[in-house]
């Protein structure tokens, strides 16, 4: 045809101010989930909408994890995929945020010149004008100064992934430097937002629907803020918030989770049943190498008093196998807590060295083959232990807060259960954000089926 392109298809684009869009991609954990829908919030208030293309983008924030080294690597080859869209746009930003650039920071600009921004974790907040800072400079921006606090709207103006249930920061950081982890370089020493502010951010999410909050953070346990005011306080004044049905939270530490923490369960209808409890590994001997401060007996302890309290408490854990030193005997430990405890789910991981860290500088070290070998029989134990766990659910009538179409069946929907399994049930999309109660019909490895009673929306 005779017809030209425009000469400049995307000057033209970038003229309009209030039309930029950011391609983000979000790695790791629920704080990184977090971080992204704050950056998305901040980014909203220049302009950015988000886009799925990143071709089609203005701006690409990568918000990277670095637990472990898997994670680490797979930033470096998606940036690499970005790198030539910068010869297509030349005015494109491409950003690195979250732990890998924290940890990084001038290196990885080094490391990948094209690169303009690099966000640290406790700098977040100022995304907007760092992107100001990055276009006038063409030699990149590196943020990644920790802060000793938290500053009065950090953690505000956010856009929500799922508008039912939310994930609120309550802390930032961690002190306990688990000789295997990163997190506290990555992270910083804790700090805990001011529980109003937590407050008023659980309240507004309330107002514009969400029925479920998770507080998030790296060791929950030990939230406490400048007034005095701790977990469980917390939890019972989040719970006297109208329209909030569900409180979670994540992480627990073993050795910080508290009696009074544990009677809690009983005490606030609002909590689900579920907790998460990072075991790591089952030896006390790795325990102790581990800088966990617990053994196996105190943490067992702990399992069967949440258990004799609450039959229909849902535990659930993270195990590392092949940490430096780790024998076979040890790792049998390992699998005695597993069959014994027999958890409703584990997380699990091949031990993982991490630059800076204690563990890494160990003798020891686990062969590749070693790790994957146990990490099978241990992931290969607990699916059955699951499967049973979901079987004995058959027959059950318990509450479930829809939250979208299901994805294995677009005309079926799916929610959770207070003890955080998920259900697939066949009910109309409109009732999306209802809780209803739901009888478990199936049991499949990562979900259960089920039936919902219509008569119970009448009562919620
Ligand atoms: N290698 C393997 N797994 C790790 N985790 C933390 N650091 C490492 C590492 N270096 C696991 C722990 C933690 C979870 C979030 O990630 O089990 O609880
Ligand atoms: Fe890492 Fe241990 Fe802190 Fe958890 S408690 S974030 S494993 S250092």
């Amino acid at each position: 045809s005779g017809l030209k392109k425009p000469l400049n298809f995307t000057m033209q684009k970038h003229l309009k101010e209030d039309d930029k869009k950011v391609f983000l991609e979000t790695f790791g954990c629920q704080m990184n989930e977090n971080d992204s829908e704050r950056l998305l919030g901040f980014l909203r208030e220049t302009g950015y909408e988000r886009t799925l293309a990143p071709e089609d983008s203005d701006l690409i924030i990568l918000n990277t994890c670095s637990i472990r080294d898997k994670a680490e690597q797979k930033v470096y080859s998606t940036l690499g995929r970005f790198r030539a869209l910068k010869d297509v746009n030349p005015a494109l930003l491409i950003g690195v945020s979250g732990c890998v650039a924290q940890q990084e920071g001038e290196r990885l600009m080094k490391r990948a010149p094209y690169v303009d921004l690099v966000v640290g974790t406790a700098n977040i907040h100022r995304i907007n004008a760092l992107i100001k800072e990055a276009s006038l400079n063409k030699k990149g921006v590196v943020a990644t100064a920790m802060s000793a606090s938290i500053e009065k709207d950090e953690f505000s103006r956010r856009v929500q992934k799922t508008p039912y249930s939310a994930f609120v920061s309550i802390m930032r950081g961690c002190n306990n430097f688990c000789s295997y982890c990163i997190v506290p370089y990555t992270r910083g020493p804790e700090v805990s937002r001011a529980a109003a502010e937590v407050l008023d951010e659980i309240a507004g999410l309330a107002e514009k629907g969400t029925k479920e909050v998770t507080l998030i953070g790296q060791n929950v346990n030990s939230y406490e803020d400048a007034g005095g005011v701790n977990l469980t306080g917390l939890i019972k004044k989040a719970a006297l918030i109208e329209g909030i049905e569900r409180i979670r939270f994540v992480t627990s530490h073993p050795k910080d989770l508290s009696g009074e923490l544990i009677h809690l369960f009983a005490e606030v209808e609002k909590l689900c049943r579920h907790l998460h409890l990072p075991l790591q590994s089952g030896s006390d001997r790795v325990l102790k190498a581990m800088k966990r401060v617990y053994t196996v007996e105190e943490f067992l302890k702990k399992v069967e008093q949440l258990r004799s309290l609450y039959q229909d408490m849902a535990i659930t854990t993270d195990i590392i196998v092949g940490f430096p030193g780790e024998t076979d005997k040890d790792f049998e430990e390992t699998m005695k807590v597993i069959r014994a405890v027999r958890f409703d789910n584990i997380f699990s991981f091949k031990y993982s060295p991490r630059p800076g860290t204690a563990a890494s500088r160990l003798k020891g070290h686990i062969p590749r083959e070693v790790k994957s070998e146990r990490l099978k029989v241990l992931q290969d134990t607990q699916r059955s232990i699951t499967l049973e766990r979901s079987e004995a659910l058959v027959g059950r009538t318990m509450d479930v807060l829809i939250e979208g179409r299901s994805r294995h069946d677009a005309s079926e929907v799916a929610g959770r259960t207070r003890t955080n399994r998920v259900v697939n049930f066949p009910a109309p999309q409109a009732l999306r954000g209802s809780i209803v109660d739901v009888t478990i019909t199936g049991a499949y490895q990562n979900s259960l089926r089920g039936v919902y009673n219509e008569r119970s929306l009448l009562c919620s």
